[in-house]
């Protein structure tokens, strides 16, 4: 029997919303397009580290914007994820500096500890996903892997690699983003 149940419709958090609103508030009413990046960071935060097509068509509407001027943008940037992630997607620097102080070692080293290739879809429990990219601008601190925020840095060696590995094993919530602080905040009041 079919379901007469409506799919629900994706919607973004009242702190989002808040965010969205205060971001616009940046650009004349006609060049809200403008805010398509910041917003599509605010997507990915908030639909769990990636932009489905759902998603990116979601963006389009609050920008009052074609679906394919979101899927241009998504689709040209690494920083959007495309495809489902882990709960910590682990970018790591391939570039010059970092590959001289042991890059392509540190992604073989992660790729064997979590089980998950690079490029390829998370571990098998869920927890991470492996990205190369371009210089993180830390290069005196190489080599570098950046997850959501934060940087860790000097991961030439096993006993660093861990130590990241066990903090993000041991994050039961990801980090509140700075606008989603900002949103508790008012939520609270
Ligand atoms: S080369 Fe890796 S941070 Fe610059």
């Amino acid at each position: 029997m079919e379901s007469t149940t409506a799919p629900t419709k994706l919607a973004f958090s009242a702190a989002a919303r808040a965010e969205i609103a205060r971001l616009l508030t940046h650009y004349p009413e006609d060049r809200k397009k403008s805010a398509l990046l910041p917003i599509l960071h605010i997507a990915q935060a908030e639909f769990g580290g990636w932009v489905s097509p759902e998603v990116q068509d979601l963006v389009a509407e609050v920008l009052d914007i074609k679906p394919i001027e979101v899927y241009e943008v998504s689709t040209f940037y690494t920083m959007f994820n495309l495809k489902p992630v882990g709960k910590h997607v682990l970018e790591i620097c391939r570039t010059g500096p970092c590959m001289l102080r042991g890059s392509d070692e540190l992604t073989q080293h992660l790729e064997r500890i979590t089980g998950a290739k690079v490029g390829g879809g998370p571990s098998e429990d869920g927890l991470f996903t492996l990205k190369e990219v371009e210089c993180l601008a830390a290069c005196g601190f190489a080599p570098i892997v950046q997850v959501r925020e934060k940087y860790y840095e000097q991961l030439d060696t096993p006993e660093n690699v861990e130590a990241m590995l066990n903090e993000l094993r041991n994050m039961i919530h990801r980090p509140l983003l700075p606008w989603e602080q900002t949103g508790l905040k008012h939520s609270q009041q």
